[in-house]
């Protein structure tokens, strides 16, 4: 695609990625992705910071030819392949540019890409001149590997971040911030950010120093208002008070209990959100936690233990990690259960209380959905509603 200008001398070569529809083969894309790439043009010298996946290196090669580049220096912000991926081609075409990153980055350029180059470590605080242009490195590690930095150029306040503040949106209006922006950088957020929610406020506290009129992040549009995404993050970061409802059923009797204690939750004025994780993309699924105190894993048995699209979701949630304060247990049997044992294993990570199991034999009996809803006004009475 054509360059565009995002301010003087500082261009928006990016590759958009409209038909991807997973990452990481794991999370769905509804709305595709783009890796953007920046090119920075001093009166004496140029920088491209990051490049693209692979796939689409050809897109980006044939960007920089047309703006007839000269590009002195790489900016690697994160190893990731899919913004490292192009650095190989883009040697064999500017030999003499400088590669520059964190020491981890740099290391992990060597790993990922088996490139040697021309690299140079950057320090946290250390400032590259383009002339009449200035980048000022900061190191901001584990958002989300432990080689991240982001880039801040002075004269502008345009803060480039890789990944930070990212989204997989596909748009043409890379300038405009959609009005469904903020859902999907939560999405992006709770995939990528959320097992790291400590360096991600000690980060933003990094960042708040910068006067930053711009943010220029390497998925999804340019954020013009940089206060609506680090609040957001903020927020994010915090964690909520919400209930979530991990389920998924066989023959209905699972899906009677989660039914009830839906409706009693609702009744009991207590924000909740079942989520059919064998029915639903797990982005969704992941998202819903950001905000969740309580998680409420509800399962029919496979062979006396939890449900397989059960287990594959805390496998997730044990790692991303998300601030659940509560853990519940609910589900139907047939001849056996070791469910809530199971459960504990697959959430070990997890430093959360548990509240007392409601598991049952068969299709629920009205004493069964008592219990149900006792666990409700129990999830009411830890949750502060
Ligand atoms: Fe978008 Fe961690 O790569």
């Amino acid at each position: 695609m054509t360059a565009k200008r995002i301010a003087e001398g500082v261009y928006y070569t990016g590759t958009i990625d409209w038909d991807r529809r997973t990452f990481d083969e794991l999370v769905a894309l509804p709305r595709g992705t783009s890796y953007n790439s920046y090119l920075i043009s001093g009166s004496s010298a140029t920088a491209l910071i990051d490049s693209t996946e692979p796939s689409m290196a050809d897109e980006l090669l044939r960007t920089l030819e047309e703006m007839d580049a000269e590009i002195n220096y790489i900016v690697s912000q994160h190893a990731e392949q899919d913004h490292s991926g192009t650095i190989p081609e883009l040697l064999e075409i500017y030999p003499e540019a400088e590669v520059l990153g964190t020491p981890p980055c740099i290391e992990l350029l060597e790993e990922l890409l088996r490139i040697k180059g021309n690299f140079r470590e950057v320090r946290d605080g250390e400032t590259l001149s383009l002339g009449d242009k200035t980048l000022r490195f900061t190191v901001t590690p584990w958002v989300h590997w432990p080689d991240t930095m982001v880039t801040y150029l002075e004269e502008e306040g345009i803060l480039f971040t890789c990944d930070f503040f990212g989204s997989h949106i596909a748009t043409s209006e890379i300038m405009e911030t959609p009005e469904d922006f903020l859902r999907e950088a939560k999405r992006y957020y709770a995939h990528i950010m959320m097992p790291f929610s400590q360096m991600v406020t000690s980060n933003l506290s990094k960042i708040s120093k910068l006067e930053v009129s711009m943010i220029a992040p390497s998925h999804g549009p340019v954020i013009s208002e940089p206060e609506l995404i680090m609040d957001a993050y903020a927020a994010w970061t915090s964690g909520g008070d919400g209930v979530v409802i991990a389920y998924t059923t066989m023959h209905g009797s699972t899906r009677v209990m989660v039914e009830r204690l839906t409706e009693k939750l609702m009744e009991l004025d207590v924000g909740v959100r079942p989520v059919n994780v064998a029915e639903h993309d797990t982005g969704e699924f992941l998202t819903e936690l950001v905000d969740a105190s309580v998680l409420v894993v509800a399962s029919p048995t496979v062979l006396t233990r939890p449900h397989p699209a059960i287990a594959s979701a805390l496998y997730l949630v044990n790692a991303l990690k998300p601030p659940v304060k509560y853990v519940a247990v609910m589900g139907s049997y047939g001849w056996g259960s070791l469910i809530e044992s199971e459960v504990r294993k697959l959430l070990s990570n997890l430093n959360v209380e548990y509240l007392e199991s409601v598991l049952v034999k068969g299709l629920p009996l009205e004493e069964d959905l008592q219990r149900v809803d006792e666990l409700a006004m129990k999830i009411k009475g830890v949750n502060g509603w």
